[in-house]
């Protein structure tokens, strides 16, 4: 039998630049022209026909998360939200030990709670079979990501975090699909120096199987975690509103 896939929304953190706009309330909940921020990449992950959704959240604004978005229903048909909390932001493969019993024996796609994409992923994690699957971005600046080498089959070759010498111009953005290994990749990852189990390390497992490969975005991508992208992020979408 083909295995489910489940959504987890990544949703805690610090958003230290932000502040002091985060003193007032999470991050994620900070409004995007006319929708709080997380609506976005719940959107992405809802147009994808994914209907079991986890929602990661920090202590702090937890019941403002719940107050907002509910059990799903108001969503849609058969759209279920589950809620966990996240103590210390201990890096985002923590969503797949958080989240180890809501994941089941299911696959995975994990988006950040303040990423936003212009681009529909719903058939590149419908297609989705087995081992990791990354999303890149072409972009200016590739130094201030992750980035990702591949070839022709779009099998990812190597991974580097912020590379001091130019290797390539895909950055790797904030959503992610896994099998269910995940969960046991996570487990066995070992803190980085600052003392947080990091992304880059699930994602060069997967690659060191052979098993990771790589979808790309077309249209505009935001990672609005700073003020000059969270603005850029508001105009553009009051401009796709009022089109
Ligand atoms: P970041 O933007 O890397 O971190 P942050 O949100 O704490 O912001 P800042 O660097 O300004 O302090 O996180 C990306 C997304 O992942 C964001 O939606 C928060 C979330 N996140 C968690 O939920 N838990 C974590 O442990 C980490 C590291 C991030």
């Amino acid at each position: 039998m083909d295995k489910k896939m489940k959504g987890i929304i990544l949703a805690g953190g610090k958003g230290t630049r932000l502040s002091p706009l985060t003193k007032v309330t999470s991050k994620q909940l900070l409004p995007v022209y006319d929708k709080p921020m997380i609506f976005y990449p719940l959107e992405t992950m809802l147009r994808a026909g994914i209907k079991d959704v986890l929602i990661i959240i920090a202590p702090d604004n937890a019941g403002q998360f719940l107050h907002l978005l509910g059990s799903g229903r108001e969503f849609g048909e058969g759209i279920k939200f589950s809620y966990e909390i996240q103590e210390h932001p201990g890096g985002l493969p923590e969503a797949f030990i958080i989240g180890a019993n809501f994941i089941g024996d299911d696959n995975v796609t994990l988006i950040l709670g303040d990423n936003i994409f212009a681009d529909d992923l719903a058939k590149d994690i419908a297609s989705f079979e087995s081992g990791g699957r990354i999303f890149c971005k072409k972009v200016p600046d590739p130094e201030r990501s992750g980035v990702a080498v591949f070839d022709a089959d779009n099998k990812v070759t190597q991974i580097v975090e912020k590379p001091k010498e130019w290797i390539s111009d895909y950055a790797i953005v904030g959503a992610y699909v896994y099998d269910n290994r995940v969960i046991e990749i996570a487990r066995g990852l070992q803190p980085s120096a600052r003392n947080e189990l990091e992304i880059v390390d699930l994602h060069k497992a997967y690659l060191a199987k052979g098993e990771l490969d790589v979808r790309f975005l077309e249209g505009e991508w935001f990672d609005a975690g700073t003020f000059n992208s969270l603005l850029e992020v508001n105009n553009f979408m009051a401009a796709r509103v009022k089109k």
